[in-house]
């Protein structure tokens, strides 16, 4: 069994000091095709791939500086270093930089607006990985930053390129090539809209939840095969511009990920009345000509798929609805 530190050690040449100031920006992603169970826990590996949208200027500015203490702020607040996020934050950071490593002041903002109640997790550890990559002049390729940013967050794999990225589960034991890679899709009218349903804190953390799905849900054993399948069909269907395939496997994908976890013992379901609400008012809207889809994640919000040409007809069905054009490039 490999040592996550030792993934890191192969990587990054030893010791490093000398720290610059550096700043790094990442987007937030939403899966069309959903990670969802671990084969490795420890490495953090995947047991399928998956495939995402990111979203465009709503995402992570991190920068990362010399200091004499540690100090970490956080979307303007200081946060001590027994919060539960710092935790996860200096932790990550102590596995990048090894044993003995310099003092740092963090500073990471997001711009995801807190009303939508999306996780951040992904665009906060693709930029701290980029971060910490400028600070001590690495130039890692981006490919290995995407590997290395997969111990803060398997969804921060994804998160290191705009526009459709997938995340290959990998073969190798060591989980050396577990890591996103860009499709290089160009689809400007390809938007995406968050509907807030609870911006409250989640239920169960991602990785408790894989967990218990995995240990428990009669339905999980299909789930691996059909996640793989539905992430190629919807590369394909990307490739092709095909958007009506597209949003119908990516919503089938969701709806898929979510039925394994209701099945489990006992039940989790992320999803509210709220929720519901939504996807009911979306498939009656559909039947009236509507062209948008939905997605929902470890969360009670859904998401919607749709084109730049439907933009007035979603926000009119939905005027709570939350627009974003992931191709803008802040
Ligand atoms: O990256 P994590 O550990 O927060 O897990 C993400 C899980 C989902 O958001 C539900 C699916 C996905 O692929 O992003």
């Amino acid at each position: 069994m490999t040592d996550p530190s030792e993934i890191f050690a192969r990587k990054i040449p030893a010791p490093l000091k000398d720290p610059q100031q550096a700043k790094a920006y990442a987007p937030s992603n939403i899966a069309l095709s959903k990670y969802w169970g671990k084969r490795d826990v420890a490495l953090n590996l995947p047991l399928n791939s998956s495939l995402s949208i990111s979203l465009g200027e709503w995402g992570t500015d991190t920068e990362v500086s010399p200091a004499e203490t540690d100090s970490l702020t956080f979307n303007g607040d200081v946060l001590s270093d027994d919060a539960p996020f710092a935790r996860k934050l200096w932790g990550f950071v102590d596995l990048f930089c090894g044993a003995g490593r310099p003092a740092l002041k963090i500073t990471t903002t997001n711009s995801i607006p807190t009303a939508a109640g999306l996780a951040s997790s992904a665009s906060g550890f693709a930029a701290l990985t980029k971060a910490l990559d400028r600070a001590f002049n690495l130039n890692l390729p981006v490919e290995t930053l995407s590997m290395l940013s997969r111990f803060g967050s398997g969804s921060a794999t994804r998160s290191h390129w705009h526009g459709f990225a997938r995340w290959d589960k990998g073969s190798a034991a060591d989980g050396s090539d577990s890591h996103g890679r860009t499709l290089d899709i160009d689809y400007p009218d390809f938007r995406i809209a968050i509907i807030p349903v609870d911006t409250g804190p989640k239920l169960q953390p991602s990785t408790d939840g894989m967990l218990h799905t995995v240990a428990t849900s009669p339905l999980f054993g299909q789930w691996p095969t059909q996640a793989e399948a539905d992430c190629a069909a919807i590369e394909a269907a990307l490739r092709a511009q095909n958007f009506d395939e597209v949003g119908a496997l990516a919503e089938a994908n969701a709806l898929a990920m979510h039925a394994t976890m209701m099945a489990a013992r006992p039940s989790l379901t992320y999803l509210k009345r709220g929720s519901w609400h939504v996807l009911e008012t979306l498939w009656a809207a559909r039947a009236d000509g509507l062209r948008a889809y939905a997605t929902m994640d470890a969360g009670a919000n859904v998401k919607l798929l749709f084109l730049e040409g439907d933009a007035a007809d979603v926000q009119t069905v939905f005027p709570e609805a939350q627009l974003i054009n992931p191709f803008v490039n802040p």
